[in-house]
This record gives C-alpha cells, sequence and structure tokens, in this order.
C-alpha cells in the first residue's frame, strides 16, 4: 500500500532542483529533429493546486517555488523552467505548480511519444484526467515503473529520456534503481536517464550515488542542499540529481544556477551545493 502523495511536497526545493535539470535535459532533447521518447517512471499526479489542502498543510512549496516567483535576477538558464511554470499555474500568480508529467508534454513536440507510469490509485486518475485531450502520443499507465523500463526500451528512435523519480518510502527503491539503470544500460547504453536521490541521513540513502557513480556511463552529480545534517533533524536536508549521459550543456547551466538556488533557498547558514561530472 503507497501512502506517498506528491500533492504534499510539490514544489518544495527538491522539486525545484529536479525540473530545473529536467528542463534543461528536455531543451537540449529539442535542439534534434529526431523523435524522442520521455519515460516517466514514478509520475505522481501530473499537476498539483499550490492552495490545495495538502499543499497547505506543510507548506512546502513557501521555502521552495514561491522564494523564486517574481524575482528579477534568475540565471538565464533557469528561464525556460520558470516561463513554464507561469504557463502552467495560467499567470503572474503561483496557484499551480507543474510535475514532471507536465513538463515532460509542455516541452515535448508533436512527434516524440511520451510514456507515463504511477501506481497509486488516485494519482493515477488525476494524471489521465490531465491528459485525456492528448491523443496518441502520450500513455498513461498504471504500472510498475521500474518494469516499465524494461518494456519500453530501447526506444525505436533510439532517443530517449527516462526519470525515475521513486519516493524511497520502499527500501526496495534503493537497489531498484541501480539494477534498473544496469539493465536499461545494457539495452539503450545512449538514453539519457534522470535519477532524484534524497539527502538523507540513512544508510541507504548515502550509499546511492556512490553505487551509481560505478555505472558504465558518462554521469553528472548535482546536490542542493538547504540545510546543513543534524542528527536530530527529520526529513530531507536536500536532494541530488544523477544524470547518466547527461546533455553537454548541463554542466555549465548548473553552475550558473546552483550558487543561486543555494542562497536563495537557504534554510540555514550550511546551505550548500555541489557539482561533479564523470572523469
Ligand atoms: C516523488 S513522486 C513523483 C513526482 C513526479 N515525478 C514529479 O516530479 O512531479 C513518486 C510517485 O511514484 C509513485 N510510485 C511509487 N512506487 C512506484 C512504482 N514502483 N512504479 C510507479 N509509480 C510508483 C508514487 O505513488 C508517487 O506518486
Amino acid at each position: 500500500m503507497l501512502s506517498y502523495r506528491h500533492a504534499f511536497h510539490a514544489g518544495n526545493h527538491a522539486d525545484v532542483l529536479k525540473h530545473l535539470v529536467l528542463t534543461l535535459c528536455l531543451q537540449h532533447m529539442n535542439t534534434k529533429e529526431k523523435p524522442y521518447l520521455v519515460l516517466d517512471t514514478h509520475a505522481g499526479a501530473g499537476i498539483y493546486a499550490i492552495d490545495s489542502e495538502q499543499a497547505r498543510k506543510t507548506g512546502e512549496y513557501i521555502d521552495g517555488i514561491a522564494r523564486l516567483w517574481n524575482r528579477s535576477d534568475l540565471p538565464a538558464p533557469m528561464q525556460a523552467y520558470m516561463d513554464a511554470l507561469q504557463v502552467c499555474g495560467g499567470g503572474l500568480k503561483l496557484k499551480r505548480y507543474p510535475g514532471s508529467p507536465w513538463l515532460a508534454a509542455h516541452f515535448a513536440r508533436a512527434g516524440d511519444t511520451l510514456r507515463f507510469c504511477e501506481l497509486h490509485s488516485t494519482d493515477v486518475a488525476l494524471l489521465r484526467r490531465q491528459f485525456r485531450d492528448e491523443g496518441r502520443r502520450l500513455k498513461v499507465e498504471q504500472q510498475d515503473g521500474f518494469d516499465a523500463m524494461k518494456a519500453a526500451l530501447p526506444p525505436p528512435s533510439r532517443r530517449g529520456l527516462v526519470l525515475i523519480d521513486p519516493s524511497y518510502e520502499i527500501k526496495s527503491d534503493y537497489p531498484r534503481v541501480v539494477a534498473a539503470l544496469k539493465d536499461a544500460l545494457k539495452r539503450f547504453a545512449t538514453g539519457t536517464y534522470l535519477v532524484w536521490l534524497p539527502c538523507l541521513p540513512s544508510i541507504e540513502a548515502r550509499a546511492l550515488p556512490d553505487k551509481l557513480r560505478k555505472l558504465p556511463a558518462d554521469w553528472l552529480y548535482a546536490s542542493l542542499s538547504v540545510r546543513g545534517p543534524t542528527k536530530e533533524a527529520r526529513g530531507m536536508s536536500g536532494s541530488a540529481m544523477f544524470v547518466v549521459n547527461p546533455p553537454w550543456t548541463l554542466n555549465a547551466a548548473l553552475e550558473e544556477c546552483l550558487p543561486w538556488l543555494a542562497t536563495l533557498l537557504a534554510q540555514d547558514d550550511r546551505a550548500s551545493w555541489e557539482l561533479q561530472v564523470a572523469g
């Protein structure tokens, strides 16, 4: 039984990092005409009302996207992400925040293919409703996202971006991420894979980045911590994105954005960022 609902967390600091990286990668996919597949293995509900009961209960977006809203000093690589947010929100007020499926559908072109997997029955119903008019380019499936990677890869066009964004509420998500990537790279070595990672004190969370660094592929690791880790602290001090076969433009774009984000989203004086690439 899954209890995690992304509506409680939509627009928090982790979403900002994840969705910025996703947007930068999708923009890069669009620089070539050849169509591509976007597979979102853990899709969530697709779009979130900022004034919903869930979002107001945690208020996580207040220390996330709300701190960026209406800023006039955005680093240039963040502009497309912020522009997309305004389209999603329907204007200048922050009313709705997009999930990864919304952003993928927004940036992908008519000839591209989108496949979204979500297991939670409430969220998959919301996702289906959100995209009911999309036609044949988009499929929503109530299916295990790790299993879907086996079936969907390699895509016929041999171009693809896979977002792997588990909630890690089940401990087996940690080994499953590594196993799914190992397997996917055997069948589709040139795909771009984006993995979201929580910065948590648990042994599993701390070990995951090193396990991913050992994969036989180029990678980029970007982390954003909004506060220092403390023994007492519950919850995430930050998050990271691990990108396998990153676009060559991603490192420079994040070098511009991460220091700005770490300053703006800081919750104490130990907020920090890190950017590493293979080799
Ligand atoms: C962190 S949320 C996804 C957020 C979304 N990717 C975004 O950025 O807007 C993780 C989602 O994965 C779903 N989920 C958990 N295990 C899954 C699995 N094995 N396959 C597909 N979905 C799963 C959960 O119900 C939850 O909605």
